[in-house]
Formats: C-alpha cells, structure tokens, sequence
C-alpha cells in the first residue's frame, strides 16, 4: 500500500516540466484547430468550383490536301469558357490550342489573354490553321474518306496558364488542360454542329 501511494505521487522536481509539455501539447492542438478552421472558412467563402468549356460550333475552311498528302486548311471553333465561381476570378496568361485528327497534330493557334471575371460565360473564336502540313499517307487516305462522306472527328485540346484571383491574392500559375473530343465537323456548312462537351484538368 504504502508503495503504491508512493508511485503515483509525481517525481520530485519533475512536475514543472510535466506542465510545461502539457501547455505545448494544449497551444499545438489548438493552432491545428485554428488553422483547420481558417482552411474551412476560406474553401467555404471561396467554393471553388471546376470551370466548364464547350465547343459550340465549328467548321472547316479552305480544305485542300493535295495528292502528295500535304493539307492547307483552318478549322475555325467556337469555344464556350464558362467560370461558375461566385468569388474567384481567372487571369489566362497564354492560351494553345491545337487540333488532332488519329493523334496527329495538324493544325495550331494561340489566343489573346484574357481575364475572367466571376460568373462569366466568354465565347473564344480559335480559328487554326493548317499549313502545308506533311500526313503520314494512312492519315491522308482516311482523311480523303472522311472528306467524300461529308464529316471529320477532331480531338481539340487547350492548354492554358492561368492564375485564380479571389480579392487581392492570386494563386501561382498552374497549367489546365482541356481536351474535347470527339469534334465532328461538317463539311458542309448547312449541317448542325453538335456541341462537345471537353473535359478538364488543373
Ligand atoms: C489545292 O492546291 C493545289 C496546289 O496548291 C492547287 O493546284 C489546287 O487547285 C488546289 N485545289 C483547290 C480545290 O483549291
Ligand atoms: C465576361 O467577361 C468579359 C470581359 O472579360 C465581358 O466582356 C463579357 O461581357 C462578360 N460576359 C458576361 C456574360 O458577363
Ligand atoms: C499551302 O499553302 C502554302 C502557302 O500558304 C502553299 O505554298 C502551298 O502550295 C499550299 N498547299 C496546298 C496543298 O494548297
């Protein structure tokens, strides 16, 4: 008994350190806390949101691919930027946007910058030319059949350095891949263009 009493008794000339571990534990838990919920309160008021891009419509101009398998052309799009977030504006610092047609690139442009306010719809025209581009002659066979019935399936990608604005703090660059495919474009122009809808990666 008198050996037990004795042991949960604190050693002597320990307890101020004892304390001293206790208050650290107590102020580590609650900057966590602290900072947990700062975490939550800015990802509530900001509630970022994944943007949405569309291809409205599309169409091929100028098409010439000439025996030797060489293509002239422009693929003019039209492409629906769409920013849901109610506080976080979007500055795009450069804009790619390419098309390919069976993994091949064929034709390219870049876009003006831009910046994107809150809640905004922006329609960007990316009209991409194809100049004198050299096809492997399986590509430009199927090309040619694509061609006589009418249609072709672009995949069209964009590749955009953007920074988020929410107030006075911007976020750093990151780069946001899109791709939409599959694009069907009509040769002829009195076909309806079926919208696309791309998928999106920050
Ligand atoms: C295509 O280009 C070739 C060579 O530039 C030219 O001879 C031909 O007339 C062009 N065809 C069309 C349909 O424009
Ligand atoms: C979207 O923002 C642009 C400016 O970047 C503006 O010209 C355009 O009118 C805005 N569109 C809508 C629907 O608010
Ligand atoms: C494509 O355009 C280039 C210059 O713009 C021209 O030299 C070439 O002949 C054209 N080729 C075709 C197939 O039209």
């Amino acid at each position: 008994m008198a050996n037990n009493s004795v042991t949960t008794q604190p050693p002597p000339g320990h307890p101020p350190r004892k304390g001293l571990f206790r208050y650290i534990a107590i102020f580590l838990l609650s900057i966590i806390v602290i900072v947990g919920v700062a975490v939550l309160i800015i990802w509530w008021i900001v509630k970022p949101k994944q943007l949405v891009y569309t291809i409205e419509d599309a169409s091929i101009h100028n098409y010439n691919l000439t025996g030797n398998s060489r293509l002239n052309s422009t693929f003019d799009f039209n492409i629906r930027a769409y920013n849901p977030n109610g506080r976080a504006s979007i500055d795009y610092d450069s804009i790619e946007v390419s098309a390919e047609y069976e993994n091949q690139n064929i034709a390219f442009t870049t876009l003006e910058p831009f910046q994107q306010p809150t809640r905004n719809v922006t329609h960007l025209e990316a009209n991409l030319v194809a100049q004198n581009i050299a096809l492997p002659k399986s590509i430009s066979n199927d090309l040619r059949r694509d061609k006589s019935k009418g249609e072709i399936d672009l995949d069209v990608r964009l590749k955009a350095k953007i920074r988020f604005k929410v107030g006075l703090w911007k976020s750093d660059h990151r780069t946001m891949r899109i791709i939409c495919s599959p694009v069907t474009i009509h040769f002829s122009s009195s076909k309806n263009f079926e919208r696309t809808e791309c998928e999106i990666d920050i």
